[in-house]
């Protein structure tokens, strides 16, 4: 384990480390094994107690529930580090990946899920995706009862405006949002100040992925201070994110114990006011 700049993360009654571990590359990465992703998984553990983002959408076109499956295998050969993040109400099929927040589907979901991993409840579970024809209440409420029947420990919501969230929050606690955030992506810096009022944990999903529209000032602001440092791009994005607040745990998507340890160098990164400035100007 390395030292760590940034405080650990009180979720689901622990103490997890301030950057969790995503899975979807587990799934959608061409070529990639289960030795390598358990290698992966293995490293992160390294630094301690680690959420894991897994989701049932996160799988290849011949399996139920690819990802979910992985960190099952990793919960059993060191459960007592692993913190489990799962998602429903979005899966994958022959025609794409729908959404469908019904309550009925949210509860099969979540039960494919438990199947795959062997075990009998996670520690979060959220709404993947708001599904349009399903009011968000309704979606959040089945988790709720999947709670009270102690499926679930901790209830969550992703990809949602302040409004989904405040409506989310009007049925129960609301112990983690996941949204799309970086130096890159800036949209979800309202959804943190709610966040931060729910006393909740924000999961910045794609940390360190320029957006299609990211200008390419703001990519090479945030190179150069990487070449100036010696430090990789995506360190320079995850301490962006870290020293935002200690409401925000970057969701990293390694597949490679090389990037996993890269990432997790971040956590000795703090960049200076001149630094954010810089990023922050050319956003
Ligand atoms: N809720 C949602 O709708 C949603 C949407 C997207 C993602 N997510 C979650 O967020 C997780 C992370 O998202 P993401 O995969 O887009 O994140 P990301 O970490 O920004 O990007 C992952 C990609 O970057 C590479 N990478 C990561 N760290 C690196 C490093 N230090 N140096 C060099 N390359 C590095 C990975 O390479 P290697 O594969 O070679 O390691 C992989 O190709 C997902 O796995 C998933 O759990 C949620």
């Amino acid at each position: 384990m390395t030292d760590s700049t940034y405080p650990n993360r009180p979720l689901a009654g622990r103490s997890i480390r301030p950057l969790a571990l995503g899975t979807a590359g587990w799934s959608f990465t061409e070529g990639v094994t289960d030795e390598r992703i358990l290698d992966t998984a293995a490293a992160a553990l390294e630094y301690g107690p680690i959420l894991f983002d897994t989701a049932l959408a996160y799988t290849t076109p011949d399996l139920s529930a690819n990802s979910d499956r992985l960190v099952g295998e990793v919960v059993r050969r060191r459960g007592s580090d692993v913190v489990v993040s799962a998602k429903g109400g979005h899966y994958r099929d022959a025609t794409g990946f729908p959404k469908d927040g019904r309550p009925e589907e949210i509860r099969k979901n979540l039960d494919v899920t438990l199947r795959e991993m062997g075990v009998e409840a996670v520690d979060v579970y959220s709404l993947h995706h708001v599904d349009p024809n399903v009011p968000i209440e309704d979606s959040v409420g089945a988790i709720d009862e999947l709670r009270w029947e102690g499926k679930v420990h901790h209830v969550g919501v992703s990809n949602v405006s302040v409004e989904q969230l405040r409506a989310a929050a009007s049925v129960t606690r609301i112990a983690t949002v996941q949204n799309r955030l970086s130096p890159y992506v800036h949209t979800s810096l309202d959804v943190l100040a709610e966040v931060e009022k729910q006393g909740a944990l924000l999961l910045a999903y794609s940390p360190t992925q320029p957006a299609k529209d990211t200008p390419a000032e703001l990519t090479a602001v945030v190179e150069a201070i990487a070449a100036e440092r010696g430090i990789s791009r995506q360190q320079v994005a995850l301490a962006w994110l870290l020293g935002l607040s200690d409401a925000v745990v970057p969701i990293v998507g390694s597949t490679r114990r090389a990037t996993l340890q890269d990432s997790f160098a971040a956590l000795e990164v703090v960049l200076t006011g001149e630094e954010r400035r810089r990023i922050d100007g050319s956003a």
